[in-house]
């Protein structure tokens, strides 16, 4: 029995370094353990024997607790240290830079125009992309199969719902919930979509920035004075424009508005196909139906609107080539307009 002890012991100790602490307390020194299962045979020794293993049983049990408070006490320490290096914070250790993203190159030009505006005193409103055909088409002044539908082909979702095809159906939103609080002056970027097969100057979607002023006594020369000056705030302070007529079915009078061709100012270039000027928007006065529309009296209110594409003036401002590059997102592309101011 005094060698079952001993044995028993050795292995214990043995054992120690190998299992869980807690696994090895219940199974060495729990009540159902293995000292315990030894000790209950003392049972069966004689009355001179059985001091004598009580004694070693103690002895036992006496190395087997305090290996195990020993060892507690090591893998106690072992794992304060491991949080301490893990807190500590090296200060010698070369800061990291954070990775900094940039203001995607469209974001930016609807900015500049969206500040542009506001300098004029006008408030930026959205509307939404999925859109009714009554404020896309009919309020605009174009009714069903009217001919001039087709000069945008429409990705409809049932009959009455479809993906806008410009920004002009906020016009009329805004006529409709502001009537008849006047004056009206918004400018209004967003995406817009349209069934065409993307190349290099065209996308299925892709953004628009409109504008629309409604009050007493506005006047073609007022549209005049504020493209002047919006083309003078974007390209520079001697930009020169020009308006050619033109038509679109909420607006009568219509123009298109040309600037001089930023690369060659007039000579002839390959960008303005040697022409010296530049499209850039249209525009004109609002047209009394689309007023009438919105509930307005057209006796007297009169307005203009603006509308104009966000990517062309983009691939001018930074002559980027394909209108594409705007939606593969490169990381290479749009790092380059970290640092750009404008
Ligand atoms: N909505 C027109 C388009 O997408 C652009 C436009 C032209 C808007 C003239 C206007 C405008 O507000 O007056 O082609």
């Amino acid at each position: 029995m005094k060698n079952k002890l001993l044995a028993l012991r050795d292995v214990a100790l043995l054992r120690l370094e190998q299992l869980d602490l807690e696994a090895w307390r219940v199974e060495y020194l729990g009540k159902k353990g293995e000292l315990a299962t030894v000790l209950r045979g003392m049972a069966t020794l004689s009355a001179e024997e059985r001091p004598v293993i009580g004694l070693v049983a103690n002895e036992v049990r006496a190395d087997l607790e305090e290996a195990f408070v020993a060892r507690k006490a090591e893998l106690d320490s072992r794992q304060a240290a491991l949080r301490e290096q893990a807190e500590t914070i090296d200060v010698t250790l070369a800061g990291r830079t954070p990775y900094l993203g940039a203001e995607h190159p469209l974001r930016k030009v609807i900015r500049r125009i969206e500040d542009i505006f506001i300098g004029f005193g006008f408030t930026v409103e959205d509307g939404p992309e999925v859109e009714l055909d009554r404020y896309n088409f009919e309020a605009l002044n174009l009714p069903k199969d009217h001919p001039a539908r087709d000069m945008q082909d429409t990705f409809y979702l049932t009959e009455e719902i479809l993906l806008r095809t410009h920004t002009s159906p906020v016009q009329a939103r805004t006529l409709e919930r502001r009537c008849p609080e006047t004056p009206i002056r918004i400018v209004v970027p967003g995406r817009v979509y349209r069934r065409d097969d993307d190349d290099a100057t065209h996308s299925h979607a892709f953004m628009q920035i409109e504008a629309l002023v409604v009050d007493h006594g506005i006047r073609m020369s007022d549209l005049k004075g504020i493209l002047l000056q919006f083309a003078r705030d974007l390209f520079g302070a001697d930009q020169e424009i020009r308006l050619r007529p033109s038509f679109f079915p909420f607006t009568e009078p219509s123009a298109e508005m040309d600037i001089r061709c930023i690369y060659c100012h007039g000579d002839g270039c390959s960008t303005c196909k040697h022409t010296g000027w530049i499209e850039i928007l249209g525009c004109g006065m609002v047209h009394p139906h689309v007023l009438e529309a919105g509930g307005y009296d057209t006796s007297s209110l009169t307005g203009f609107a603006i509308g104009m594409g966000v990517e062309r003036i983009a691939m001018l401002s930074y002559q980027v080539e394909d209108i594409r590059q705007f939606y593969l997102n490169d990381v290479r592309l749009l790092e380059q307009f970290a640092t750009l101011t404008r």
